[in-house]
């Protein structure tokens, strides 16, 4: 079966079996044919994933559906399937005026996914309404819960994506919402587009359009031009060598963290290298955000993570860091 359709890089390349799965009995019936014990990738929006050759083994796509909540004094507890959009998980929590998600208002890709990499956007992240999940053991055929501190959050990072990377499969997530979470314009680039509009007390409505708009400008659709957002990670680095770089690049992009750490902005770093715009065959670093890697419509994923390797190599020679993808390479 061809995956073209079911990543958002669009590149063509084919698996070996595709099986969608809609409820927890089917992955029952998988662990028994032996499914887990052969190869098996677990796929969810195809938003963070770039498949470098044809897969050799089955990929399984979570599809259950279904959101639910309840309100408990001021907290709403919402339960989504694993393969709810989450753009339409963010937009039921708007509906019912649920704060909380507006700010990761259009991350593509499905709820099952979100815990795995901590998504994160527009000055909040997963961890912090995250409650538990509900996740299958590929490896015991036992369902069980994690606990938001059982999930070892970090920015980017879970222990889905770590310790145990490939073995679970989530199929619901819990979040815990509070109907005193204040609004979150803590972004710069929210607050200016507030202030063009004219809208003094935004609502979490407001917030979602605003985030909405400002990625549609930065980001390229997904839909029309193949892309995984982000290719890299923004590097985490001690201040020790901030100080350094600054004294040579004055510019430099980044945001102090505890434990005398700071996160550097990779897309500076990238357009600094001189990448930005940059087209290579069908491969195109994207016009307002280096940060992202496209598909001009034809390019190969080897193709792709061929550019993004001359990015890491350019960018360790300039900077003496070394980037990391945040895309699964497969
Ligand atoms: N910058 C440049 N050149 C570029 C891109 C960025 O100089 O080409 C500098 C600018 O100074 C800009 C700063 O970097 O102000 C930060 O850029 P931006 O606000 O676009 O955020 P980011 O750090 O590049 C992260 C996330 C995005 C998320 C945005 C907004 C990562 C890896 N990426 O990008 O997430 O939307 O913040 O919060 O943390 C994704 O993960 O796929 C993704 C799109």
């Amino acid at each position: 079966i061809s995956l073209k359709n079911f990543n958002t890089f669009g590149v063509s390349c084919a698996a070996k079996k595709f099986i969608e799965v809609r409820d927890e009995k089917t992955l029952t019936e998988l662990y028994s044919k032996g499914y887990f014990q052969q190869k098996f990738f677990i796929l969810g929006g195809g938003s963070n994933v770039l498949f470098t050759k044809d897969f050799e083994g089955t990929i399984i796509k979570i599809a259950n559906r279904g959101i639910q909540h309840f309100i408990e004094g001021s907290n709403i507890f919402v339960t989504a399937a694993g393969g709810e959009v989450w753009n339409d998980l963010v937009w039921y929590c708007i509906n019912h005026d649920f704060p909380g998600l507006e700010n990761l208002a259009l991350i593509p890709g499905t709820v099952g996914a979100s815990p795995v990499q901590n998504i994160g956007a527009y000055g909040t992240e997963l961890m912090h309404i995250f409650y538990s999940c509900r996740a299958f053991d590929t490896r015991t055929g036992e369902f069980r819960t994690f606990t938001n501190k059982e999930c070892a959050f970090t920015y980017r990072d879970s222990i889905f994506k770590s310790k145990y990377k490939g073995r679970f499969i989530i199929l619901s997530v819990t979040y815990k919402l509070s109907l005193n979470t204040p609004i979150n314009t803590s972004y710069g680039a929210i607050e200016t587009e507030l202030e063009k509009r004219g809208i003094t007390t935004p609502t979490i409505k407001n917030i979602a359009e605003v985030v909405s708009y400002i990625r549609v400008e930065k980001l390229p659709d997904p839909t029309t031009i193949g892309n995984a957002g982000s290719f890299f990670k923004n590097p985490i680095i001690p201040h020790d060598q901030i100080e350094t770089l600054c004294a040579m690049y004055p510019t430099l992009v980044f945001y102090p963290l505890e434990n005398n750490e700071s996160k550097v902005a990779a897309g500076w770093l990238i357009e600094q290298a001189g990448w930005k715009g940059k087209e290579i065959g069908q491969v195109a670093i994207w016009k307002n955000q280096a940060l992202v890697l496209t598909n001009k419509g034809q390019a190969t994923g080897s193709e792709i993570f061929e550019v993004s390797t001359q990015i890491i190599d350019t960018v360790f020679q300039k900077f003496g860091i070394k980037l990391e993808r945040e895309v699964n390479i497969l």
